[in-house]
Parts: C-alpha cells; sequence; structure tokens
C-alpha cells in the first residue's frame, strides 16, 4: 500500500511517501524557522498561514522524488492531533480534500504515535513489547507499549516537556529559537564540574517528571554570574553543560525505573530531544552495562517529519482503519484513547 503522509502540527511541514513493500520512497521537510525566529517562538497564525503556503507545492515535490503520480497513492495519513489547532486543520483540510478526489481512504494520525514509531522505520526495528521514552517540545512522557495502538502511559512531565525546558533555558540566556539544539551544541564546551544542578523527582519512586525547576535553577545560576563573568560565552557554555548533564540523567534514571518496573529488556527513544548527542550516548552505555537494547529513529525523524505520518497511518490504513470525511483535527488527545489496531 502506498501513502502519503501530512505532518503540520507545529512549525514543521513535512510530506512523505510509504510503501508497506518498499518502505520509505521519498520525503520532504519545510522549516519555519525563519518565520518564528524574529518573534523568539511559534507564533500560531503564522504557522497555519506557512503551512498553507507550503503543503501543495511540498506534495508536488515529495510525489515526484518518490516517482509516482498522484493516482497511485492508495491512502493518505495526517497529523490530527496534538498540536496547534490551526497547523493541524491545514494539514487535515488538505489531506481530506485530495482523498476525497482521489477516492482513497484518509486516516488520522496521532502525532506522538508516529515519534513513537518512527524507530520502527529503521532496518533493525525492535519487537514488542517494549517501553517508549517520548522527549519532543510538547510532550515527555514514558509509555509501555504491547503493540501498536496499545499504549500505557506510566510516567509523564508534571509541567513542562524536556524539549521546552532546552528551549525556554536557551532563550533565558540569548540563545534564540529554536534553543535545544543551540544549547546542546554549546554544551559541549562547557566545563561539566562547574556547576551542580538537581535531578529531579529521583529521589523518589515513580516515572513522572519535573523539568521546570531545573529551568529555574539555570535562571538563578545565570543572574548569579553574569555581572561578575568576564567570559559570558564559557559561563553559557557551563550552564548549558550543567543543565544538559540534569536533563539526561534524570532521563537515564527513568528510563532504567521502568525497565526494572515493567521487566522490559527494550528500550525505545524518539522525539525531538531523542536527537540529542548525550542522551543517545549515554543510554548507548547504559544499555550494554545493564543488559538492555535501545533504539533511536535517525536523526533527522527524531524532530517532526512526514515519514512518521506516513509508516504510522500506513500500518493503521492497513489494519482497515480510516475515518470519514468530517476534519476532526483536535489540540489535545490523550494516547491512550487510540485503537489497537489488533482487533
Ligand atoms: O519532536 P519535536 O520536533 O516537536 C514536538 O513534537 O514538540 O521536538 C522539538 C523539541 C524542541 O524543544 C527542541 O528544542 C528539541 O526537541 N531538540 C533538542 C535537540 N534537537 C531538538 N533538544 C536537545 N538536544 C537536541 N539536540
Ligand atoms: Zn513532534
Amino acid at each position: 500500500m502506498i501513502v502519503l503522509g501530512i505532518e503540520s502540527s507545529c512549525d514543521e511541514t513535512g510530506l512523505a511517501v510509504y510503501d508497506s513493500e518498499q518502505g520509505l520512497l521519498a520525503h520532504v521537510l519545510h522549516s519555519q524557522v525563519a518565520v518564528h525566529a524574529e518573534y523568539g517562538g511559534v507564533v500560531p497564525e503564522l504557522a497555519s498561514r506557512d503551512h498553507i503556503r507550503y503543503l501543495l507545492p511540498l506534495i508536488g515535490e515529495v510525489l515526484q522524488q518518490a516517482g509516482i503520480g498522484k493516482h497511485e497513492l492508495e491512502g493518505i495519513a495526517y497529523t490530527a492531533g496534538p498540536g496547534l489547532i490551526g497547523a493541524l486543520m491545514s494539514g487535515a483540510a488538505v489531506a481530506r480534500s485530495l482523498a476525497w478526489a482521489l477516492a482513497i481512504p484518509a486516516v488520522e494520525v496521532h502525532h506522538m504515535e508516529g515519534h513513537l514509531l518512527a524507530p520502527l522505520l529503521e532496518e533493525e526495528a525492535t519487537d514488542f513489547p517494549f517501553v517508549a521514552l517520548l522527549v519532543s517540545g510538547g510532550h515527555t512522557l514514558l509509555a509501555y507499549v504491547a503493540a501498536i495502538g496499545e499504549y500505557e502511559i506510566i510516567g509523564q512531565s508534571l509541567d513542562d516537556a524536556a524539549g521546552e525546558a532546552f528551549d525556554k533555558t536557551a532563550k533565558m540566556m540569548g540563545l534564540g529559537y529554536p534553543g535545544g539544539p543551540v544549547l546542546a551544541e554549546l554544551a559541549a564546551s562547557g566545563r561539566g564540574d562547574a556547576f551542580q544542578f538537581p535531578r529531579p523527582m529521583t529521589g523518589r519512586p515513580g516515572l513522572d517528571f519535573s523539568f521546570s525547576g531545573l529551568k529555574t535553577f539555570a535562571l538563578n545560576t545565570w543572574e548569579q554570574n553574569r555581572k561578575q563573568s568576564d567570559n559570558k560565552d564559557q559561563l553559557r557554555a557551563n550552564i548549558a553543560c550543567a543543565f544538559e548533564q540534569a536533563v539526561v540523567d534524570t532521563l537515564l534514571i527513568k528510563c532504567r525505573r521502568a525497565l526494572q518496573q515493567t521487566g522490559c529488556a527494550r528500550l525505545v527513544v524518539a522525539g525531538g530531544v531523542g536527537a540529542n548527542q548525550r542522551l543517545r550516548q549515554r543510554l548507548h552505555q547504559s544499555a550494554k552495562e545493564h543488559q538492555f537494547s535501545v533504539s533511536f529513529p535517525r536523526l533527522e525523524f527524531c524532530t517532526d517529519n512526514g515519514a512518521m505520518i506516513a509508516f504510522a497511518g500506513c500500518l493503521r490504513l492497513q489494519a482497515g482503519q480510516s475515518q470519514p470525511l468530517d476534519i476532526d483535527a483536535r489540540a489535545r488527545w490523550p494516547m491512550e484513547d487510540l485503537l489497537p489496531l489488533r482487533r
């Protein structure tokens, strides 16, 4: 089955063509960084308008790269939530209309399910069940994944998501938007022993996270030290390093705890913060030491993309799932409400 995937939940327009026989045929991505940079964050209305501008030309481009005509498409998958409602509606309206015009089914995809299944696009995909760590700009959660569509949330962030904490910490030190990758790059030149940040909620049982205190800790450290600092770049790098170490340690501790608690020996990491090199290295190292397997999507599929939506949608379409013509995009959508794939 050949499926077009459309991702438009936030500030990236992602399109892909996935073939259940041959795998991923093509994917293209348009980032809105330039649109939002001067505002220091995503402006929802500008995001929707930019998606509208790029969706149709990019569909043409991805079909051309895949070497197929639109009449060869057998289904369309689109992100229906969670995300910015206007941005979601832009993608949903295009997806629904195209599916109607081509008389093929269209299926809603949950953005976080897309992220969660992205590691399965790789050749050495893991088996079920597994524990998934989803770390993006909007969500941080641990789920026990029995099968596709069967997600039990076993831990989640009580306040800021990990990516959000990265972004806010970067912004507060004047590093601009999007701050996460910039902060991570800066952390590489920081001194690890300059500051000691807390590892929030690791000293008590449970799998929930709280990252907003870390962001405040970073802000206080910055305010207390910047006036007397004669090398602000190094100070920024040291704070970035201490902050990153704290986030990564916290995620690692909770992942190991989740594996122990569920008796699982397989971990899958997905979402934008999954692109973080320190997180990838530390988890690989821990997996070796403690005999569990860990898989990540390739770097470009950690952050938002159309490939994960085409893939997740293809699995659901093949299982006979699709939705009628109404456009039902939603800003909030609990993952546990998803239909299981096996009936
Ligand atoms: O999954 P994603 O593209 O969008 C959401 O669904 O939210 O994740 C974006 C988030 C942003 O907060 C960004 O700062 C963070 O992922 N991010 C990173 C890195 N690359 C992206 N955070 C830390 N280190 C990175 N290398
Ligand atoms: Zn995302």
